[in-house]
Formats: C-alpha cells, structure tokens, sequence
C-alpha cells in the first residue's frame, strides 16, 4: 500500500470509530460550527492543534505557521483571527508556541534558510532586543525554550493590539487572548500567564479608539 493509501484507510478508520460513539456526529457539524476557541500555533508536525487539547471537529478553529508569528501585515493570519472574531464569536484566542521550536532556533542563528529567514525576521529582533536577559542563560536548550516563550509572549500583544481584538471588545464582546507553551518533552501544556482580556492591559501607545 502506498504512503497515501494509509492515509485514507486512516482516515476511514477514524470517522469509523468516531460514528461508533456518535452515529450523528458529522450531521450534526454539517453546516455548522461554533468552536469557543482560536488556536494560533507552529507548524510543526510535533504540535497537532486539537489533539494536544483533546477537541473534536468543531470545537477549535486553527490558524498554524512556522513559529506561530502574527504580523499586522499577514493576510491569511489576519483574515482567519477576523473571521474567527467577527463571526464564528470565539471567546478565546489561544497563541501557543512550543519549546525547542525549529523557527526559534533559526532566528537565533546566522545560517541562512531561504525564503522563511524573512517570515522569521521580527522573531530576530525580538532575540537583539532581549539579547542582554538571555545571554545570562548559559545552556544552549534552555535559552531557546525561554526565546520560545518570550515569542509567544510578544505574538500576545501582537494579536491584542489589533483592530479586530481591539473593536470586539469596544463592542463589548466578550475576549481573552493568551499565551501558551507546549514542551514536546513531555506532551504538556502551560499557561504563560500573560492572558489580555481588555485594552486597559495593553500599552496606550497601542489602544485604538473605537472605529
Ligand atoms: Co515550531
């Protein structure tokens, strides 16, 4: 059997087993879903979104790319938190980065990539601007798995100082946005404690008024 061929008798397998539980499980999703959460995360084949959080189809809308970066000028991640906000209603936007991120450690260093050196370049900045904190790590797996969450930490503000965070909560719709980090070590996930729930905890260079 090829490659592709498991996939699909996976794929039977596992809507089999799932229609075992519930017979109605995918008429009930067909044509909706109203998932209370928005994962953006890494790429990284190491980190699969729903599973890590056990989730069925429905319950979480995901947005994934190499080193869970959200730049104000990303269409595709931008539209996505958008549609999740505007529409889909999400309660919560959740950045989760991961330790020992491929991402992270390229940003970190000065051997060139390709064309993912400029998707990494403000995770680079970041790594300058802090430089000073994280030279004080001495171990090499450490400092990165601190950079890693520093990055989540700063894709935190990123997706707070947006317009579409920001008029959700002018509107008075209710969200919270937050920072995690998963350890690929141990299959555990952790809360960086850096939730934003409303503009009074973001800096006021960054608060909008309302449109
Ligand atoms: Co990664």
């Amino acid at each position: 059997m090829s490659d592709l061929k498991q996939l699909f008798a996976n794929n039977r397998e596992w809507a089999e087993a799932i229609k075992l539980e519930d017979p109605d499980f995918f008429t009930k999703l067909d044509g909706q879903q109203a998932p209370q959460y928005l994962w953006i995360g890494c790429a990284d084949s190491r980190v699969p979104a729903d599973e890590i959080v056990g989730l069925l189809p429905g319950e979480l809308f995901v947005h994934r790319n190499v080193a869970n970066v959200v730049l104000h000028t990303d269409l595709n991640c931008l539209s996505v938190m958008q549609f999740a906000v505007d529409v889909l209603k999400v309660k919560h936007i959740i950045v989760t980065g991961h330790h020992g991120c491929g991402g992270v450690k390229a940003a970190m260093s000065n051997q060139q990539l390709g064309l993912s050196d400029g998707w990494l370049h403000s995770i680079r900045d970041l790594y300058y601007q802090q430089r000073e904190r994280l030279r004080l790590i001495e171990d090499d797996e450490v400092r990165l798995d601190r950079m890693c969450e520093m990055n989540v930490m700063r894709q935190v503000a990123n997706v707070s100082h947006t317009s579409i965070v920001q008029n959700a909560w002018h509107r008075g719709q209710p969200l919270s946005v937050h920072g995690f980090i998963y350890g690929i070590k141990d299959g555990h996930l952790k809360d960086l404690d850096v939730t934003v729930t409303g503009p009074e905890q973001i800096p006021e260079q960054y608060r909008l008024g309302p449109p």
